[in-house]
């Protein structure tokens, strides 16, 4: 919404621009200024503040929760006919892999990874039809490339389910949920959390918030014995259209890498 208001104000500037040729220079040189801040505003993304200032205190008490009582809502509907469509792609493909992209928005991540990938199926998934389908006329997906919209919760409990092989999980800028009341909102404090271990070999995420990035590091030591380390990455070329709105405003982008065993 706030995106649509950004870009309707930049149309209704540039109109105004094309009309202000008998206008004085004076007020041309106001516009023109104010078209240009708007122009700058696009980037301009706050930073993620929390009322947190370290490890959420309840974290290792919630993950041990979680790890020891499986998650049991039922897959909702709508999951299982997204999760049949992946499913029956990759059976009638050749491609020995899946490489999974949860939370995809507007799947430029997805489309970089198909075609850097030709060997596996890339699969990008979001909950969000409206950035899902965002500029998708102009794009056209590469062969090996599946955009599904469905809850990540759900269809990664069917992945493991039915035992796909998904070499690489990619979630780029997650929500942060910063708020220490939404701890349960993170990926690390929900209770699918779990089943992240036996989805994907390697799992990668990225984050221009790095207590997220630290929370999941320890939850994952909680859930597999073993411990990795965030790095600050430098973006040249971003990733993700959030990776670079955030990068444009100055932020510093984390990134997590972790392996299953
Ligand atoms: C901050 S955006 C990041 C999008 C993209 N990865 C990027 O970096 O540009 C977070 C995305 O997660 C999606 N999302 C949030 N919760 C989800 C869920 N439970 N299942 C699937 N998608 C979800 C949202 O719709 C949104 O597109």
């Amino acid at each position: 919404m706030k995106n649509k208001k950004i870009t309707s104000l930049l149309v209704s500037n540039e109109s105004q621009f094309n009309r202000t040729s008998n206008l004085s220079s004076e007020i041309s040189a106001k516009l023109a200024n104010h078209h240009l801040t708007s122009n700058l505003f696009q980037y301009h993304s706050k930073r993620v503040t929390s009322n947190q200032n370290g490890l959420h205190k309840n974290l290792d008490v919630i993950v041990n929760k979680h790890i020891y009582h499986p998650y049991q809502r039922p897959i909702r509907q709508h999951n299982i006919v997204a999760f049949n469509l992946l499913y029956e792609k990759f059976s009638i493909g050749k491609l020995p892999q899946i490489i999974l992209d949860s939370c995809c928005g507007t799947a430029m991540s997805t489309i970089a990874l198909a075609e850097k990938n030709p060997d596996a199926l890339v699969v990008g998934v979001d909950q969000s039809i409206y950035r899902l389908s965002k500029n998708r006329q102009s794009t056209l997906l590469p062969e090996n490339c599946l955009l599904i919209q469905a809850n990540c919760e759900d269809i990664w409990r069917l992945s493991v389910e039915y035992q796909l092989p998904i070499t690489h999980h990619y979630i780029y800028y997650p929500n942060p949920w910063p708020k220490s009341v939404h701890l349960k909102r993170r990926w690390h404090g929900h209770p699918v959390f779990p089943y992240l271990q036996p989805l994907a070999k390697h799992t990668i995420l990225r984050s221009n918030w790095l207590l997220y990035l630290a929370e999941f590091a320890r939850a994952w030591e909680l859930l597999t014995g073993l411990l990795f380390a965030v790095n600050e990455v430098s973006v040249i070329e971003p990733v993700t259209l959030f990776e670079k709105k955030y990068v444009n405003s100055g932020q510093a982008a984390y990134e997590l890498v972790l392996s299953s065993s």
